[in-house]
């Protein structure tokens, strides 16, 4: 009997340590580098920041700081993927975080669940679903549409269901497609325009074709692949947010399978930059860099924001560099 107490007692010791790291971690924000080798030869360098899940709410004051520290990483394009409030206070404090990028750097955003509705306490069992796409939105509405309006003024390109080019500061111009949030059954793959090839950029002289979308699902991938993307980029697995080291993700709260819960890969199969990849599209999924306020728990993934650094060179098998594959 006693030895059954002290077993217990240092399982409840070691659980509430746990716990604690748990807790600890959703505060050890990290900057990720991923090189994807895809422009064409002769092409320099662009750095794209991904930003995705911030889920700020007002009194984040470590989060909104390190937010407000990424402008000096100099990017030439910020990329949001949505999930960016958690509180009906947040839209002033996450732009004043980000009015660094705003003010300088052209942008692409969509929104996702959590943009439209604030966070309410749910059933965490029901996280570990493989694809947990319950209907569980609070109905308490958020004020997305100041915030998209704030980005939008500051020449952000609302990709939500949309196509068009982003100039970057050099002169270059980035084709980019993107859908709402595939979570919420909001992704409507926009048209291409008339008399546009039936593949690749719709707009003249792009050096690149991206893809945005906040939930990864693979019905949009399908649409993207389609598009003839060359990039798509997301977020909402938040990585796992509860990664088992040497195992991964359990969940990625999506149908995308649980390996690629984020990261660089290709899609549908092996990278492009393989042999056996030639046919694929690279995929970018950002781990993101909240949770909700109700679970603030993040085990073996540190929350991120990932520079992505285009680079020349499909050629290049070994140039692709991703800490986490
Ligand atoms: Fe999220």
């Amino acid at each position: 009997m006693r030895q059954l107490m002290r077993t217990t007692g240092q399982l409840a010791v070691a659980g509430g340590a746990l716990l604690a790291y748990a807790y600890l971690e959703t505060k050890l924000f990290t900057v990720r580098h991923v090189t994807v080798p895809l422009l064409a030869a002769g092409q320099d360098n662009i750095r794209i920041l991904h930003l995705s899940d911030l889920h700020a709410t007002p009194h984040q004051g470590r989060k909104l700081a390190w937010i407000n520290s990424l402008a000096q990483w100099e990017p030439d394009l910020v990329v949001n993927t949505g999930d960016t409030l958690a509180h009906q206070d947040a839209v002033e404090p996450v732009l004043a975080a980000l009015q660094p990028l705003m003010d300088s750097r052209p942008g692409v955003f969509v929104l996702g669940s959590n943009d439209f509705w604030a966070p309410h306490l749910k059933n965490p069992a029901r996280y570990l679903l493989p694809d947990a796409r319950v209907k569980s939105v609070s109905r308490k509405p958020l004020p997305w549409q100041d915030m998209v309006d704030f980005f939008t003024q500051a020449g952000w390109m609302d990709a939500d269901n949309a196509r068009g080019p982003v100039q970057l500061r050099d002169g270059r111009v980035l084709s980019i497609v993107g859908t709402n949030d595939a979570h919420l059954d909001l992704d409507r793959m926009p048209g291409r325009p008339p008399g546009a090839s039936p593949q690749g950029a719709t707009v003249p002289d792009a050096v690149a074709h991206l893809g945005v979308t906040h939930a990864p699902y693979l019905r949009v991938f399908e649409a993207f692949k389609a598009d003839g993307v060359q990039l798509a980029i997301a977020g909402h697995t938040h990585g796992g947010q509860l990664r088992i080291p040497g195992f991964g993700a359990l969940v990625t709260n999506c149908d995308l399978d649980r390996r690629r819960a984020s990261g660089l890969h290709g899609w549908p199969g092996a990278r492009p930059d393989s042999p056996l990849g030639r046919d694929s599209m690279w995929l970018h999924v950002c781990a993101g860099a909240g949770t909700s306020p109700y679970t603030p728990v993040r085990f073996a993934c540190r929350p991120e924001a990932v520079l992505v650094t285009l680079t020349q060179g499909v050629s290049s098998i070994d140039t692709a560099q991703d800490s986490r594959n």
